[in-house]
């Protein structure tokens, strides 16, 4: 796995908080039952994704990044996604085998999303001088 780090405090503090939860669900979801377990941390889940997408756009915003446009659409395309996985987790008769898609999908979007998207807007904020 790629050092995920992007150098933007906050930023990262944020990434961290948000595989961590992802994290913890795939753990939680190993447990066979019932999907209905993991509905408070995807609840968490949902609204710190939230919350990283705004601090995002009001830093990209704040020093006019010009890759704006791109990026809340795959912000957009992301929230769009992880409702659906979100409800069929919930759904799920059994946890184990839709933890393991939620995973792949969720962990496996955010970490691409943060190793592109994201490092290179925090070199343009570190540029105007963001840490
Ligand atoms: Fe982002
Ligand atoms: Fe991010």
């Amino acid at each position: 796995m790629a050092d995920l780090t992007v150098g933007i405090e906050a930023i990262d503090a944020q990434h961290t908080k948000l595989l961590t939860l992802v994290a913890e669900i795939a753990v939680q979801g190993r447990t066979p039952g019932p999907g209905a377990r993991h509905e408070e941390r995807l609840g968490a889940l949902a609204s710190k994704v939230q919350e990283h997408f705004t601090t995002e756009g009001s830093l990209m915003r704040k020093h006019l990044f010009t890759g704006v446009e791109p990026h809340e659409e795959a912000h957009r395309s992301f929230l769009a996604t992880f409702a659906g996985l979100r409800q069929d987790l919930l759904a799920a008769r059994e946890s184990a085998p839709m933890t393991e898609r939620f995973e792949a999908l969720v962990g496996g979007w955010l970490e691409l999303h943060i190793d592109g998207y994201d490092k290179v807007l925090a070199r343009f904020l570190r540029e105007k001088g963001e840490r």
